[in-house]
């Protein structure tokens, strides 16, 4: 019999079905003027301080990058009130994600995530041959004493999503605290913090707070979204000094490119370009909700810069006939929910055309 060439973990992992790119809708459908509500990017771009540090260094990619990012986790560091040794930069938090799991999940250990809730997690935890044990959520927000309870002493990680993709959901103050004084020592609470900039919500914890204590917690947050430079892929964790150390010993030597270090160290010199960006989103997401109410469809309100919609009909259907019509969006089965279709908040003349199209396609259905 001939041997098995995979490790057996790796088949149990779903593929992660990326937001289709513009360039190839337009491409497959012969069509121009594509709009991408999908990935939770900044319809406003990059800041043009962090576009011309990019140009400042692009003679010089000849050489490697330093691989501590010194200057970024330096700037990080006063943006946030740490120090560098609370810090650890990944190329994206996909990859902070990733790290984590490669430096405490043992296999056969359990990680606790929501459902539903950013898939990523479960792909660090399948990858390490670790054990996902999903928690559903109560009215699509995560339930912390349902998590908590779900803690065994083959537990390591929980994953806590805040504000939640899909569902834009966050978990208040209070009920943070409880949680993380009902954890074990030996389990450690990641909060993923994506689209923190875009919380309007005055009961959002400040978790960070809880890394000054010194408690087993990491914090995520990414220039990938607010901050518009998705495609540098820039995004980094927040801990003690003890875990930090600890993910580093199984990081890349240059795993954040040179490029993608001066636009995100430019774009913290220009947090006009925040202000901008997080003004924009809330009038898109006051238009839509407007807009989602005349129409009579149910959507979660949110903290962050996508919506969760209800559209009452199949989404697969709805996603591909809004896809030949130029506007491209997220569908809620992957998440679970055949009605739903997940839509980034973009600019008014894009939210305009997405409740144009949106109206004509459910018109038809
Ligand atoms: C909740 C959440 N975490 C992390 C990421 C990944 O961000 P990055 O681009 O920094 O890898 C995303 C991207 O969509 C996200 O939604």
């Amino acid at each position: 019999m001939s041997k098995e060439l995979n490790r057996k973990c790796i088949l149990s992992i779903k593929p992660y079905v990326p937001g289709k790119p513009v360039e190839e809708v337009e491409r497959e459908l012969g069509i121009s003027n594509v709009i991408k509500l999908a990935s939770n990017e900044n319809p406003l771009g990059p800041s043009p301080k962090a576009v011309q540090a990019m140009c400042d260094i692009a003679d010089k990619v000849s050489v490697y990058p330093d691989g501590n990012c010194y200057y970024l986790k330096n700037a990080l560091s006063e943006h946030l009130g740490v120090t560098p040794d609370n810090l650890i930069v990944g190329n994206g938090s996909d990859e902070v994600i990733k790290l984590i799991a490669e430096a405490f999940l043992e296999e056969g250990e359990e990680a606790i995530v929501a459902d539903p809730t950013f898939s990523e997690y479960d792909f660090a935890i399948k990858i390490m041959g670790g054990r996902t044990v999903v928690v559903p959520t109560k009215n699509l927000t995560h339930d912390l004493a349902a998590m908590a309870d779900a803690v065994t002493d083959k537990t390591k990680l929980l994953f806590i999503c805040n504000p939640n993709n899909p569902t834009g959901t966050i978990v208040g103050k209070r009920e943070t605290d409880e949680f993380l004084a009902s954890i074990p020592p030996g389990v450690i609470t990641v909060f993923d913090e994506a689209y923190y900039e875009y919380v309007t919500d005055g009961d959002y914890p400040q978790t960070l707070e809880y890394v000054h204590q010194g408690k087993d917690v990491i914090v995520l947050r990414t220039f990938s979204k607010i901050f518009g430079l998705a495609g540098l892929r820039v995004g980094y964790g927040v801990a003690r000094p003890e875990l930090i150390s600890l993910i580093s010993r199984v990081k890349e030597p240059f795993n954040v490119n040179m490029m993608a270090q001066s636009a995100a160290l430019a774009s913290l010199d220009d947090l006009d370009h925040v202000i901008r960006s997080r003004a924009l989103n809330e009038e898109g997401k006051e238009y839509l909700t407007k807009e989602f109410n005349r129409l009579g469809l149910p959507f979660i309100s949110t903290q962050a810069n996508f919506i969760w919609v209800q559209i009452n009909a199949d989404c697969r259907k709805v996603f591909s006939k809004m896809l030949r019509r130029g506007v491209i969006v997220r569908t809620g089965d992957i998440f679970g929910a055949p009605d739903v279709i997940r839509v980034t908040i973009g600019t008014a003349e894009q939210n305009r055309r997405f409740i144009e199209v949106l109206e004509g396609v459910l018109a038809e259905e």
